[in-house]
């Protein structure tokens, strides 16, 4: 630092470095000091407007005379929210809405869908997958769950038939025909199912599915082998298995076998029968609003398969 000032004549603070490096004291420049002033002024006016100030005991703190806080501006927004849904709500759980209704609604329809989504995934996808795309047999002693994503219906695909089905529940019956029909006549009953499902039939199997003293299985699967949807009576003619044990070799021929010989739902009269419960989830179940059954209905419905 030099003795001596060579810069006589400038407001300099006498700070010099290799005689031409100099500290001034001019005054800063005008929009800094209003920089300054500027933010400790906002800075006190957002200490009275806003919480800020801790207190000592750790617990309080200067509460601003908004009354803003981080969790009453969270409630307003889901307030906020909530009325807007309010109004979808309401109009879904008017008995008068029927679940017909929604559908031709589009933008409740897409309101239910996407609020059903959520119930699908705590109620039924556990047993019917996500999305509806069932869950598949393991073995013969378990029976596994339909696919609600296609257009083939036990109990009908109708928006008021898939309405029932989750309100009361079904499980369909077919007696065990190991107890009273032989070996042979089982065989040729699978075969002839088997046959149905390509198509053709079996002479002999078709005799006993039409006589009412033998199988008399047309009394529940009908005469032309189609299903009735108010039994619930799987359609033979068409290449869906609701009980197909997967694996190699003819396993549709021995999954027909099963079924014929140990019947559905019948495992009082035989341990080995076919599981096949669909549980309720109206007021004999587990006790969804009828508002919540409709939304569901209303979803499996567009899954893909609704009629
Ligand atoms: C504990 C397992 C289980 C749960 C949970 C369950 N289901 Fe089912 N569901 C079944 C079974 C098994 C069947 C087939 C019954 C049969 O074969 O007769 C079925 C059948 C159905 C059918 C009829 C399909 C047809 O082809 O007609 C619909 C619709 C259905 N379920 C919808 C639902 C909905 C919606 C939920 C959720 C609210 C649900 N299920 C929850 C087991 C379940
Ligand atoms: C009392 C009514 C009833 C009678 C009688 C009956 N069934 Fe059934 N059958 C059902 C029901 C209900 C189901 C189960 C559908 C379900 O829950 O998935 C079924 C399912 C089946 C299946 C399984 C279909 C599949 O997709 O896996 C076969 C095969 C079958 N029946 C064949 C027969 C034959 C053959 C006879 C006569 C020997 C017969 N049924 C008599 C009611 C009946």
């Amino acid at each position: 630092m030099s003795e001596n000032n060579p810069f006589p004549n400038e407001n300099n603070t006498g700070h010099f470095w290799d005689d031409t490096l100099r500290e001034l004291s001019n005054d800063p420049p005008g929009w800094w000091t209003i920089g300054l002033h500027a933010s400790w002024i906002w800075c006190l006016v957002y200490f009275f407007l806003y919480p800020s100030i801790p207190s000592l005991d750790l617990e309080g703190y200067s509460k601003g005379s908004l009354g803003w806080t981080a969790v009453s501006e969270y409630k307003a927004d889901l307030a906020a929210i909530d009325e807007v849904r309010q109004k979808w709500e309401d109009k879904i759980n008017d008995p008068k809405t029927s679940a017909a209704m929604i559908l031709a609604d589009d933008d409740l329809k897409n309101y239910t869908v996407r609020s059903a989504k959520v119930l699908f995934g705590d109620y039924c996808a556990a047993c019917h997958g996500s999305g509806g795309s069932g869950n598949g047999a393991m073995s013969a002693a378990q029976s596994g769950y339909p696919v609600l994503a296609d257009d083939d219906w036990l109990y009908g695909g109708t928006v008021e038939q898939i309405e029932t089905t989750i309100y009361n529940g079904r499980k369909g019956i077919m007696p065990n025909y190991g107890a009273r029909l032989s070996e042979t006549e089982i065989a040729d009953l699978a075969k002839h199912v088997v046959a149905l499902s390509e198509g053709g039939e079996h002479a002999v199997g078709k005799e006993l599915f039409i006589n009412p003293t033998k199988g008399g299985c047309f009394a529940c699967h009908g005469m032309d082998a189609k299903g009735m949807a108010a039994l619930g009576s799987a359609n033979l003619t068409d290449a869906v298995w609701r009980f197909e044990v997967s694996g190699g070799g003819d396993h549709r021929h021995a999954s027909a076998l099963h079924t014929i010989a140990h019947g559905v739902n019948s495992e009082l009269i035989d341990p080995a029968s076919r599981n096949a419960v669909m549980p309720a989830f109206g007021p004999l179940g587990k006790d969804l609003s009828a508002g919540s059954v409709k939304k569901l209905a209303v979803y499996v419905h567009q899954l893909g398969g609704g009629q």
